[in-house]
């Protein structure tokens, strides 16, 4: 037995005790408290079209629209259950466990007015009331990018099979004095791209490989040729928006090297096929801090069929105080929950992440609204939790089967890359040592070798 198992346990009764709005969670609001009137034009519309018409409008990734009074009322007790249960709009993180660029959360008050609202018999009101619903653009959600980079051909995916890895190398050309500062990956096709990693290659291996392989691109494993891109930029998932790379940080990229797209493409039934572009967002900022990418990895995994709660747990110390910049987590269909704590050396446990309700298809890249600061000798533990039985939902193979560590959707993985920044540029030399953490992606401050 692992001994993290007792740990794990008495860090969430800890975590749920101490935090007041995860214990308010999941308690039913009661709507009858304050019997003011609520319509859909005055209360309703503007907390649909700030929190789910971005995705709830024709075109976009959810099903249905919720652009109109009439789509509201349509839908609106289905609307007051998965608001109720937090998991519409989709964010996993637990309240209270970090603070986030980009968090998608409803307020306790929004919750109560639509769910008064769906009381008092979903009025409309008055028309003067309702705000004009907010503009999008189509296009690239960070605005025109400075440089696009697209596959010259659609890549075909076939109906059936193994979920394939394909790797697209191109030649990038980041003008003298510009840094990269985001970038934005757009399939062309949803449905097949399972996620995309974009890396960097300075040794040339990648267009060897690309050249020897007829076909567009050339098949690699799960992990990427290449280093990755730091943090925000490393990874695109369904549901997620590209984040900028935070204050002070920004990526250099070395003249002569490849930009490779690694595409994790999973077969849809029929044949399909891929054209994805990214965008890149350069700035003339150099990077003022240094970042280094820390992996917290626990490889084990070897989940007996009917396994409700598998667990496993990785962890490294930090030598330096540094600063957290962000976190991903990575699991697959069968994971359930997912956290990373801090251990200060002197002084109580700190939570980094909390989800408790792991959906695969809403991974996202978690940036810290304001970088979390560790003293040195702190220790961050990941600790996650699988489900391989056959009352999860999110189970492929029912009856459940023995699940392994792989590369393919239906194998698994735990692991998380943690972003850090070290507090005095001159320590930095010292983070590289981080006890068992694998250090992948580095940026170095302008002036600093
Ligand atoms: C980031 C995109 C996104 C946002 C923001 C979002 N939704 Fe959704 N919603 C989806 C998707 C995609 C689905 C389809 C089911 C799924 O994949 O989870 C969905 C499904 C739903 C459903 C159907 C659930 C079911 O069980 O069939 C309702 C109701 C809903 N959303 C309401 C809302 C409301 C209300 C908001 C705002 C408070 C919202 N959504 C915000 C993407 C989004």
């Amino acid at each position: 037995m692992k001994p993290s198992i007792v740990g794990f346990a008495c860090a969430f009764a800890v975590f749920l005790a101490r935090c007041s709005p995860c214990a308010a969670q999941g308690q039913p609001v009661a709507p009858a408290a304050d019997p003011a009137p609520v319509t859909f034009n005055k209360q309703i519309a503007p907390i649909l079209f700030r929190q789910c018409v971005e995705c709830h409008r024709p075109g976009q990734v959810a099903p249905f629209s919720l652009l109109t009074y009439a789509d509201a009322k349509k839908r609106a007790t289905m609307i007051q259950s998965v608001i109720s249960e937090h998991i519409m709009p989709p964010w996993k993180s637990v309240e209270g466990h970090g603070s986030f660029v980009g968090e998608r959360r409803l307020a306790a008050e929004e919750i109560e007015h639509i769910a008064r609202w769906v009381t008092q018999g979903k009025p409309e009101g008055d028309r003067k009331d309702l705000p004009a619903p907010p503009r999008f653009t189509d296009g690239w959600k960070l605005g025109e990018p400075d440089i696009v980079v697209a596959m010259p051909a659609a890549y075909e995916v076939p109906a059936e099979g193994r979920d394939a890895y394909r790797n697209f190398v191109f030649a990038l050309e980041i003008p003298k004095g510009k840094f990269i500062k985001a970038a934005e990956f757009r399939p062309s096709n949803r449905r097949v791209v399972h996620h995309a990693q974009l890396t960097v290659d300075v040794t040339g291996r990648s267009r060897k490989q690309d050249e020897a392989d007829p076909a567009p691109g050339f098949d690699g494993a799960g992990t990427p040729p290449g280093q990755l891109f730091p943090g925000s930029l490393a990874t695109w998932t369904p549901g997620r928006d590209p984040i900028p790379l935070p204050d002070g940080i920004a990526m250099p990229w070395e003249p002569g090297a490849d930009f490779v797209l690694n595409l994790h493409l999973h077969p849809t039934g029929k044949p399909e096929v891929e054209q994805s572009s990214v965008g890149f967002y350069l700035t003339d900022q150099p990077p003022r801090r240094s970042m280094v990418d820390l992996l917290l990895i626990d490889f084990k995994i070897d989940i007996p069929p009917g396994e409700r709660s598998y667990r496993t747990r990785a962890e490294l110390r930090v030598p330096i105080d540094v600063e957290v910049v962000g976190s991903f987590p990575h699991m697959h269909l069968i994971g359930r929950e997912f956290k990373l704590t801090a251990y200060p050396p002197k002084g109580e446990p700190f939570s980094l992440l909390w989800i408790d309700d792991w959906d695969f298809n809403w991974q996202v890249y978690y940036q810290y609204a304001a970088p979390v600061k560790l003293v040195a000798g702190t220790r961050v533990v990941m600790e996650s939790v699988h489900d391989n039985s056959a009352d999860n939902i999110h189970n492929p193979n029912q009856p459940p089967k023995r699940v392994r560590w792989g590369e393919q959707t239906t194998d698994e993985m735990s692991l998380a890359f943690l972003q850090v920044m070290p507090a005095r540029e001159e320590d930095f030399e010292r983070l590289g040592v981080s006890e068992r953490g694998g250090t992948l992606g580095v940026i170095r401050a302008v002036g600093r070798k």
